[in-house]
């Protein structure tokens, strides 16, 4: 590939620069252009090593061997966990017993069918084809199904029952339409670099937080009947270069073995727990070895010191190898054969591929259908594309209700000067932005509202409300309440006055009767790019505009991750900001009930927003390599977002967990105490008991809840509200110097709602693995002694209580 084709495989096509639509595109065209050629220009100055390597032949591989450890063989899962594993163990056993060799090849890959991925069948054992489809906040590409918040949205809620609930509803709507495995949710990426193109559709770049939604949202997907797949195993930070391409080997995440665990692992071993059946192994390689034959990740993690007892399935094409790729742990292969079919019965019977190891993947795809008894009475498969008539199969229920509700629980208040917000009974608004309404043309790609891979590929915002992001994760909603049209709604049950321009960079002066002038801008992201910028100027210069000539402006941001706001946030005519997410499709309705106070907002922010994109320093940008085997070395270690931000003494704009309600609450009386058990205080020593078998999700005692830490939140304002009580742990690192963050996020309590002066305990419990570092030379969890310093507070900086416990 020449260098210029080269460079807009990378970046956006220029067709894709034209206007598209009617409204404000005619600049976003022209800076886009600008973009593009600064990056050009920015790119041309690359050293001349990468660009030669273009058309070289592949180097070798050999000295790039050696960072991944081999772990063989691969571990056969027995059910062990539970009696409902085992049970379906000895079922899955049975069948699998009765299979020939070429029946198992067939069924660990994918076929041509309705879905995104489909088994092959063994109708003489009653097999049938299993139905796997996207995504992680809705049934995609589909009629009469809901469109959830995004991940990132599901987040901010701080809420483990609306992330139950959550996960609950969607597996509702993928086991109503006969779909026996949800790919999603999300923990990879986890959100490791602040421009990355994916990280909406996980959940928090804190793995605690990610942990807590992945296994609450596992919870009740699997809860429906529906497998979950939690993905992407292990890694996928960065969507630049993260496949195999003509450019060379995907890019290598190369972390130390303390980060993995103690960041990447972390939230998966929650969705473990709660019984995930199966994962999703990812596309970019691991200390270099692909994703998909990692067998230190696969075997090793995944499948000895997680106790995983499903199955792992490729992303899709992420299979890069045959014998290797099974023999390091892959099961099940998407969407076609890929290496497999028959080239996995040949590898069986000429012994490259051990009987043991095919009977082990055959085992582990059926048993967790047979986990969630899908084997009988499941709903037929109803899958259709949109140019099929079809009576409608009507999954959505009453999800409109709670995708309401965590639309607004998700919605973050960040400033609020002199109570502009809640509005009181206003007379007459004016409405700026283009993403205050929907776009003026019909969705690019029929399947996907937030747009595909390749449309919008590259973009940074979006000609109409966001209410999702693109790529695999993008949603079908079923309609979507606009903020104008909620708005309008309003307003005309209060008999008031709206105006709006949707479509000028600068709006003219506002009508002298207006109360206040809202703004809406979004960030845009999706799946195949990273982000150039978390702030556009075009979005930048609408909001400056608008609040040079009106007193009162409240912006509201509808953003697929990060969006620094500093260009206009202490503008003084800047009276209100809201951080309004990824709501789903009652987007406006969510949003309309926190302006006017309905709700009182309590979302909280997943992630840390900057001053300025430099302060994320290496973090802010995918890592861009042109060498054959490109490499992203994750030096920063446990140290992303705000734990780099508190280590070097860097003053966000708003730290990760901050929000602000339209009440207060006071903090008091905190109670730390030690649940020493046992008669030698066995629950305190410092690694598990090594006789204790590991079950799903790692060693049981990791579970064990070893500290007990209340205290009382009480509302001291004059409104009812919700308050996010959030606790920190700083681990003792004075003795050994252990190089560790200041402090971590390891509890979270939405508390309320409470109506004033009313108080309530908030109770946090806190399990071994939460006070656990790992240990590399034990390579197992080791509980440290000394003086654990704890904090309760309002945000990972506002601080309200302090305490310590020692072990
Ligand atoms: C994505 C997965 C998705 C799959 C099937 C891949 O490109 O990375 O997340 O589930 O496609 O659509």
């Amino acid at each position: 590939m020449d260098y210029l084709s080269q460079l807009f495989d990378l970046f956006p096509a220029p067709h894709r620069l034209l206007p598209q639509s009617t409204g404000f595109v005619g600049q976003f065209a022209f800076f886009s252009i600008k973009d593009a050629i600064t990056i050009l220009c920015a790119a041309a100055s690359i050293p001349k090593a990468g660009v030669g390597s273009f058309n070289r032949e592949p180097p070798s591989e050999v000295p790039f061997y050696g960072r991944s450890p081999p772990v063989y063989p691969s571990p056969i899962a027995n059910g062990t966990t539970s009696d409902r594993w085992a049970a379906a163990y000895e079922h899955a056993r049975a069948l699998v017993s009765r299979m020939t060799v070429e029946e198992m090849a067939n069924i660990t890959h994918g076929w041509p069918g309705p879905c995104v991925g489909n088994t092959g069948a063994v109708p003489r054992l009653g097999v049938p084809s299993l139905c796997f489809y996207d995504g992680p906040d809705g049934l995609r590409g589909q009629e009469f199904v809901s469109a959830f918040p995004a991940g990132i949205h599901v987040a901010a809620t701080f809420d483990k029952d609306l992330m139950y609930r959550y996960g609950r509803a969607l597996g509702d709507e993928f086991h109503g339409r006969g779909i026996n495995i949800a790919l999603g949710p999300v923990a990879g990426p986890l959100g490791r670099i602040a421009r990355g193109g994916r990280n909406w559709e996980g959940l928090s770049n804190d793995p605690y937080l990610a942990g807590a939604g992945l296994g609450a949202i596992t919870r009740g997907i699997q809860d429906a009947g529906v497998i979950a797949t939690p993905k992407h195993w292990l890694l996928n930070e960065q969507e630049f270069r993260r496949r195999w391409s003509s450019d060379g080997d995907a890019i290598s995440s190369n972390v130390d073995d303390r980060a993995l665990h103690e960041l990447y692992v972390f939230p998966f071993m929650d969705a473990l727990r709660e019984g995930a059946g199966a994962i999703m192994c990812s596309y970019q390689r691991a200390n270099h070895s692909y994703a998909c034959q990692n067998s230190k990740l696969l075997n090793g993690i995944l499948k000895t010191e997680l106790g995983f007892e499903g199955f792992v399935l490729s992303d899709w094409d992420g299979q890069m190898s045959g014998v290797a790729s099974a023999n390091a742990g892959l099961d099940l292969v998407m969407p076609g054969a890929g290496f497999w079919g028959a080239n996995l019965s040949q590898a069986v019977h000429n012994g490259s591929v051990s009987e043991d190891r095919i009977n082990d993947m055959a085992t582990r795809i059926l048993a967790p259908w047979l986990y969630l008894h899908q084997e009988s009475g499941y709903p037929p498969t109803t899958i259709f594309s949109n140019e099929e008539k079809h009576a409608p199969v009507d999954v959505q229920a009453d999800h409109a209700v709670l995708i309401e509700e965590i639309g607004a629980a998700g919605t973050v208040l960040v400033k609020n000067v002199n109570g502009t917000l809640p509005f009181k009974n206003p007379r007459f608004l004016c409405i700026y932005g283009y993403d205050a309404t929907v776009k003026a043309v019909p969705w690019t790609n029929p399947d996907r509202y937030g747009g595909g891979y390749e449309v919008n590929w590259g973009w940074e915002i979006l000609n109409g409300t966001l209410i999702t992001a693109g790529g695999s994760g993008s949603t079908t909603p079923p309609y979507v309440i606009s903020p104008f049209q909620a708005l309008q709604e309003r307003v005309a049950k209060d008999r008031g006055v709206l105006r709006w321009d949707f479509y000028s960079e600068d709006p003219g002066t506002p009508y002298a009767n207006t109360d206040a002038c809202l703004v809406f801008i979004n960030a845009y992201a999706g799946e195949s790019f990273d982000r150039t910028t978390l702030a556009d100027e075009f979005s930048d210069r609408l909001v400056l505009n608008v609040a040079s000539k009106c007193s009162s402006t409240i912006v509201v941001v509808h953003s697929a991750g990060i969006r620094t706001v500093d260009t206009w946030i202490d503008h003084p005519n800047v009276t209100a900001v809201l951080f309004a997410g990824l709501p789903g499709q009652e987007s406006g309705h969510s949003l309309t009930s926190v302006l006017y106070g309905d709700v009182n907002p309590s979302g909280r922010l997943p992630y840390t927003v900057a001053k300025k994109e430099s302060d994320y320093g290496a973090l802010l940008n995918s890592t861009v390599s042109f060498d054959y085997f490109a490499e992203d070395e994750f030096t920063e270690g446990l140290y992303i977002d705000y734990r780099a931000f508190d280590r070097d003494g860097i003053v966000p704009r708003f730290e990760f967990g901050f929000g602000l309600s339209y009440t207060t609450f006071t903090f008091d009386a905190l109670f730390v105490s030690l649940m020493a058990t046992g008669a030698g205080g066995e629950n305190l020593a410092e690694f598990p008991n090594p006789g204790v078998p590991v079950v799903q999700g790692g060693h049981p005692e990791l579970w064990n809840v070893v500290a007990v830490v209340h205290c009382t939140i009480t509302n001291s304002g004059d409104r009812e509200g919700i308050e996010v009580a959030q606790l920190y742990i700083g681990i003792p690192s004075e003795e050994d110097q252990l190089d560790t963050p200041v402090r971590q996020l390891r509890g979270f309590h939405r508390v309320g709602p409470l109506g004033p002066g009313e108080a309530r305990v908030a109770i946090f419990e806190l399990a071994r693995r939460d006070l656990s570092v790992w240990d590399v030379v034990a390579q197992q969890w080791r509980l440290r002694r000394g003086e654990y310093r704890i904090w309760v507070g309002a945000s990972s900086r506002d601080l309200r209580l302090e305490g310590s416990l020692t072990i």
